[in-house]
């Protein structure tokens, strides 16, 4: 069973993710106040960070930009390896027990849970937001919600860069 997060805390902090949005003035400094807020307010977001495809690399790769948690052995991730690369074909991935899905690559030995959600620009991926959390199956339809949202505030703010 989804454990989803409380609405009233994901109302709070999707209000409190609107206010960074205005008051910060690059695409990359959201990016590093998203990471920051979604990781100290949600507390089963113990992991987030942001993985942007690398421009004109051929074949495509995903690389790891701005992140709060444990360090990462996975900061280059090929399209066809992870939960990463499956989500790079456009669709947000949720995976309740990464334990059970074969393209998962293991960051940190405590995750349970995890989502990744692309981030479009100008209708084309440009890269991810991923969330960890120690907690089987911690993201529900409210997260799933919360997530895309901060994805699409980047990737507004990414189109007029
Ligand atoms: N678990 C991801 C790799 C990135 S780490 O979670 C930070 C994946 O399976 O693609």
């Amino acid at each position: 069973m989804t454990i989803t997060s409380n609405p009233r805390k994901v109302d709070e902090v999707r209000k409190e993710v609107d206010r960074l949005n205005s008051e910060t003035p690059t695409a990359n400094q959201l990016m590093h106040g998203l990471t920051l807020v979604l990781n100290k307010e949600m507390l089963k977001y113990n992991w987030v960070g942001f993985y942007m495809l690398e421009p004109g690399a051929d074949p495509p790769v995903l690389v790891l930009g701005h992140y709060q948690g444990a360090m990462t052995p996975h900061t280059r991730i090929p399209l066809n390896e992870g939960i990463c690369g499956a989500a790079a074909s456009g669709k947000t991935v949720v995976v309740d027990d990464v334990k059970s899905d074969p393209r998962y690559l293991a960051c940190s030995l405590e995750t349970k849970s995890e989502i990744v959600v692309p981030v479009f620009v100008r209708g084309k991926v440009a890269g991810e937001l991923d969330i960890d959390s120690h907690f089987a199956a911690a993201f529900g339809d409210e997260d799933r919600e919360l997530v895309e949202y901060c994805a699409q505030l980047v990737g507004k703010r990414l189109e007029k860069a």
